[in-house]
This record gives structure tokens, sequence and C-alpha cells, in this order.
């Protein structure tokens, strides 16, 4: 009796700091793009990470946690499978499987393989249990029994991929144990942009604007040529507006001309990328499409920008955090360079 009143107490304690499950039920599409993070609150290698989209073979996306692929914002739930639009992909399991676990490889593909069903459920942040969160519940491998759910295992370069674990399957590779993670829808503008490898340059599909998704509109451009954001107070100077690979013509190499690094942002600036591209150890820095921030250390010479003043014209997307600064343009980026300490730190003369 007295044992059970106290049980009774703490869990009556632990619901009054439990966050609120709204009682209408989630739709099974979400159109907001999201970002996916995943939990597992007692595996810090791999908790509170985001998925980011790694191109592979015919166009399919391999996905990962961790410094391999590209950060994705603009995922989307369709009838519960997980899509990425822009790339014409959605994600369903198959291929690659482990005779030592038994598990399947989860990825996204435009072609017809059995998807991955999720179901969104409300639930609360382990990390804050007074905070509501939106997490895809793991339901079937469609055409195959219900149940089972979604794990990461290591991969390269310090890099986990993800898995299906098969229901009433208990085997485990001790070698590289496949770890249970809860997927977490998040708005597409929250955490780190995590930095990718250099491989990027090869994965990022050319000139597809980070963000885009079927609500957001397309930036504006003004076409004031001869107008750029001057960073030097904040020791970047402008370089010029320079070209992707898109506007390379024939095309040099498939890429982007700062592939190292991609931070996208609703509210972004010049001198916030500036800043994101400093602090992350980077030299070059450039803006696009109003919203998208790249860094680098290097760039190819056929992506050097004309020093002309028409070439300007190009990079005339207006900031998405700025009205009246210039964030590059469609497939051209505003180009900074970090001047050297101690140095002169001037534009380039356009003439
Ligand atoms: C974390 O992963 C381990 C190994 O897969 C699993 O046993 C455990 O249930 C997971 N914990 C959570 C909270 O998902």
């Amino acid at each position: 009796m007295h044992r059970k009143s106290a049980v009774l107490l703490a869990s009556a304690a632990l619901v009054a700091a439990q966050c609120t499950i709204p009682e209408t039920p989630l739709s099974d599409t979400i159109s907001a793009p999201f970002r996916l993070q995943v939990q597992n609150s007692s595996r810090a290698e791999v908790h509170d990470k985001y998925m980011n989209l790694f191109l592979a073979g015919g166009g399919d996306r391999h996905l990962f946690i961790g410094p391999v692929g590209d950060p994705t914002f603009d995922l989307t739930l369709i009838d519960g499978v997980i899509n990425w639009v822009p790339g014409g992909v959605r994600a369903v399991i198959g291929g690659e499987f482990s005779e030592v676990d038994h598990t399947t490889k989860l990825f996204m593909t435009g072609r017809g393989d059995p998807r991955a069903i999720f179901e969104p459920t409300y639930a609360c942040n382990p990390d804050d249990p007074t905070e509501t969160q939106v997490e895809l519940r793991f339901i079937t491998w469609q055409n195959q029994p219900a149940g089972g759910y979604i794990c990461v295992r290591h991969a390269f370069d310090g890099s986990h991929e993800f898995r299906y674990y098969p229901p009433g399957n208990d085997l485990i590779d001790v070698s590289r144990e496949c770890i249970q993670v809860t997927l977490v829808v998040r708005p597409s503008g929250s955490g780190p942009v995590t930095s990718t490898t250099g491989s990027v340059s090869s994965s990022t599909p050319t000139s597809t604007p980070i963000t885009s998704s079927t609500t957001s509109t397309a930036p504006t451009s003004t076409g004031t040529p001869g107008a750029f954001a001057d960073m030097t107070p904040l020791g970047f100077r402008f370089l010029g507006c320079a070209p992707e690979e898109r506007r390379v013509v024939p095309s040099d190499f498939p890429g982007r001309t700062l592939p190292s690094v991609v931070w996208s942002s609703g509210t972004l600036t010049n001198a916030a990328c500036m800043s994101f591209c400093s602090n992350a150890g980077y030299i070059y820095a450039g803006t696009e499409w109003s919203r998208e921030c790249w860094c680098a250390n290097s760039y190819a010479a056929t992506r050097q920008p004309a020093t002309t003043v028409a070439s300007l014209a190009n990079c005339n997307f207006v900031c998405s955090g700025a009205a009246g600064e210039y964030c590059g343009g469609d497939a051209w980026l505003s180009l900074y360079e970090k001047c050297e300490v101690g140095g002169p730190c001037e534009n380039v003369v356009f003439t």
C-alpha cells in the first residue's frame, strides 16, 4: 500500500512535467518542409544528429548522419512516405541485405521499390520532456509484415547509414550494431548545418535551390547592376559574381563552386554568411539564391568571377534576411574572400 502510493505519487509528478499531446490526430501528409533528426538518448554518437542525403547512382540518395552527404531541409511526408521532391525521390527499403543482422538498406529513389511507411505521432522530447515533438513512427515496409524499426549503423568517415530492422528479429552485428533511432520532424530552419565531406562537390545537384519547396516562392530579383554588399568592415573582400557549374559552358566539372559546406536560412545576410564560414574555418564565403551560404578553402580557376560591372547583374537576388542587399542569383554566387589579418582589405574594382 505504502509502496503503491509512492509509485502513484512519482508518476503523478512525472505527468505534471510532461509535454501536452494535442488531441487532434496528425495527417500522414506533412507538406511544410522539414529536416529529420534522429534520437536515441542512450547513444551519444547518433543522438540528435540530422539526416543528410548523399547522391548515388541513378539519382538515388543514400541516407546518412554525420559528416557525409548534404544537409537536407526540404523533406515532406506524402501518404506516410518521406519524399524529397526537388530530387524526385522517396524513402524505400531494399537492397544490401545483411546476412549478419538481417537488416536492409533504407534509402531514397525515384524508382518503384517498396516504400517505408511512417505515421506522424506527437510525443514528448526526451531531451526536454515539456516540449512536444512530432515523430515519424515506422509502421511497415510496404508489402511486408508490420513492425520492425529504423536503425543506423556505422558506415564510413564517421558517418552512420540508415537501415531497416525487421520484426521478430534478434540478430545483432557485434562489429557494427544497428542502433535503433526515433525520427523527429524538425522545421526546415532548425539545427546546425553538418559539414560535409569533399564528396559533396559531386553529390550536390547543380542549381537546385537547397530549400525549394512547393510553398516557397522564387527569390526576388531587381537587376541593379554594380551593387554588392561591402563586407570589408567584417574582414571579407568582394571578388565578384561567380558562376556555378551550370553557367560554365562547356561544363568544367560537376559540382558547386564552394563545395565544402552549405547553410541555408530564411534570414540570410552576407554578414551572417561571412561569420558562418569564418567560424567553420573557411576563407571563401558565397551567398546564392537569396538564402544559401556556401563555404570552401579554394575554388577552381574556371569559376573565377569576371571584373566587369555588367557581370554583377547576375547576382541580383535580394537576401532572404536583408531587403537592401544582394545574395547571389540563380546559379550565381556573390563571392567573398577573407582578408589576411593585418593586410589590406579591398574589394575588387569593377570596370
Ligand atoms: C537505443 O538503441 C539501442 C540499440 O539498438 C536500443 O536497444 C534502445 O532501445 C534504443 N533506445 C532508444 C531510446 O531508442
